[in-house]
């Protein structure tokens, strides 16, 4: 049977000074690691435990294949695109040594409405971006117009009716100065009532 765990002050400032990081370089978590990260984010709550979603894993050169496909779904939306723009949407899938992409693979349930299963995806995307945190690595969850694209979908493999709900960048940080954001509590949390 599950039971509190001791109180662990440094996961909750772990947790408190995270910051997503835009530009990550070599190495990405090992094997090993990453496997350990990825069990420990599936704990994601998850109504019924429908398991309503995958991940894909892109590493090394298979990165080139997603930065082509971010480069073909520039140029359905854009007949117009400049070169120098397609060059730069290349290079978005090197911005990390290792993308995850989550995706919400619906599964019918009558308890368990669809936005229940893109919120569970979206937990176990959050998960692995504060495992990887906790492991030593940094992440951003992207999704920009790609996660939406018909033909980004088409050629990750993804079903019409699956979800793309986003890419998560993970490596190590290219930069030391990125600061701890305070976010003021008074600003979302009220007590009820009054
Ligand atoms: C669903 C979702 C989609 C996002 N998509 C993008 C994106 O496409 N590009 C981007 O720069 N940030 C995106 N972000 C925001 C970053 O992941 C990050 O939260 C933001 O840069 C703030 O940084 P912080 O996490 O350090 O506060 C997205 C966040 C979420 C939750």
């Amino acid at each position: 049977m599950s039971k509190a765990v001791p109180p662990n002050p440094e996961a909750l400032l772990h947790m408190l000074t995270r910051r997503s990081v835009p530009r990550l370089q070599d190495p990405a978590p090992c094997e090993d690691v990453l496997n350990k990260i990825l069990s420990a984010a599936l704990r994601s709550p998850d109504h019924m435990h429908l398991r309503p979603w995958r991940f894909l894993k892109i590493s090394g050169n298979n990165r080139f294949h997603l930065g082509n496909l971010f480069v073909k779904h520039e140029k359905c939306r854009n007949r117009d695109a400049k070169q120098e723009l397609l060059e730069h949407t290349k290079k978005k899938a090197l911005r990390a040594p290792l993308i995850i992409v989550g995706i919400s693979s619906y599964k019918e349930h009558p308890k368990v409405p669809k936005i229940e299963q893109s919120v569970s995806t979206g937990g176990v995307i959050n998960n692995i971006g504060l495992a990887a945190y906790f492991s030593g690595f940094a992440t951003i969850w992207r999704t920009g117009t790609y996660a939406y694209s018909d033909v980004v979908k088409n050629g990750l493999g993804v079903a019409e009716k699956e979800d793309i709900i986003g890419f998560l960048y993970i490596g190590t940080p290219s930069t030391q100065d990125i600061r701890p954001l305070e976010v003021p509590l008074g600003n979302y949390i009220a007590p009820w009532p009054n």
